[in-house]
């Protein structure tokens, strides 16, 4: 595996690898890497012949009072996962390499972005398009992979390459999570020992919102107080927001008619854990 911080020589080896007819696929982290982030490399893998991953922890997509400074960082753990995931290319540029100074040019998914977490943590996907846009015109990837995980920044990407026509494939990828049904986070290193008991009232709550659809609940109203109902039995838990809302727009629905997704972002000490279900009647 090659390490390459600089983005001139990022672009110089996928024009080779294109020239050569082959497929890049690319997987953007911010470290801290956990089985999450390598199931979307091996996924990679299966579809590409050439995978790149970044580590990039892009402070665009922080708030000013947020975890920024905390946010974990072992680059030489990280580097080892990668190296036995056979990953060809970790791109780790730095904050100067992406943010020159003079830099000042964001990208704006206009109505995705100010809803759920936007709403919460302003301005974040509009550093998370723009990182990524970034990332698709440094690496020019055929293909990139990102977690159902975090569906909001899913849904922005997806409409931010559609409407900055990117030859990108945007792939989803299922959540992952540890046996008790906590989604893997690089944040969960934040919880302690009462705190990570608490967080299981999310994963907890969204299996309960699937058995009331399966059972023919059909009212968003008596779905979100059930799951608000189930987190609040834990007094660490705090709830930011749970929302039944549409698959596409996020915007929010009254019914369960089609596919909808239940959208949870939840404080647990200094910790702010999200998770999502898709409910389908
Ligand atoms: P990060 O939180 O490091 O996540 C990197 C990728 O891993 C994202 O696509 C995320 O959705 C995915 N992921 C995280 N936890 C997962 C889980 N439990 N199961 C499946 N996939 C999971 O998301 C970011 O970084 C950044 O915003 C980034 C896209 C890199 C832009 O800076």
């Amino acid at each position: 595996m090659r390490v390459i911080e600089n983005f001139h020589e990022m672009r110089d080896w996928s024009e080779a690898e294109r020239r050569a007819a082959r497929r890049i696929v690319l997987v953007p982290t911010m470290g801290a890497l956990h089985e999450g982030h390598l199931s979307l490399v091996r996924e990679g893998k299966k579809s590409g012949e050439r995978l790149v991953a970044s580590l990039f922890v892009n402070p665009a997509q922080f708030g000013p009072n947020e975890d920024l400074a905390a946010y974990p960082r072992d680059f030489e753990r990280d580097r080892e996962m990668l190296e036995k995931e056979k990953v060809d290319i970790l791109f780790h540029p730095s904050a100067a390499e992406m943010y020159p100074a003079g830099y000042q040019t964001y990208v704006n998914v206009e109505k995705l972005g100010p809803l759920l977490c936007g709403e919460f943590r302003p301005g974040h996907f509009r550093g998370i398009a723009t990182v990524v846009a970034k990332l698709f015109n440094i690496v020019r990837p055929h293909a990139a992979i990102f977690g159902e995980k975090d569906y909001q920044q899913l849904q922005v990407i997806r409409r931010m390459a559609k409407d900055l026509n990117f030859d990108v494939d945007v792939v989803g990828y299922p959540t992952v999570r540890e046996k008790d049904g906590l989604a893997m986070s690089s944040r969960n290193v934040y919880l302690n020992q009462q705190e990570r008991a608490a967080a299981l009232s999310l994963s907890r709550s969204l299996k309960q919102a699937e058995s009331l659809v399966r059972h023919g609940e059909r009212e968003s109203k008596r779905i979100v107080a059930a799951v608000r109902a189930e987190i609040e039995e834990e007094p660490l838990a705090r709830i930011e927001y749970a929302r039944v809302c549409d698959t596409g727009t996020l915007e929010e629905v009254a019914t369960v008619k089609g596919a909808v997704v239940l959208a949870l972002a939840v404080r647990v000490g200094k910790a702010r854990l999200i998770d999502n279900t898709t409910l389908k009647p």
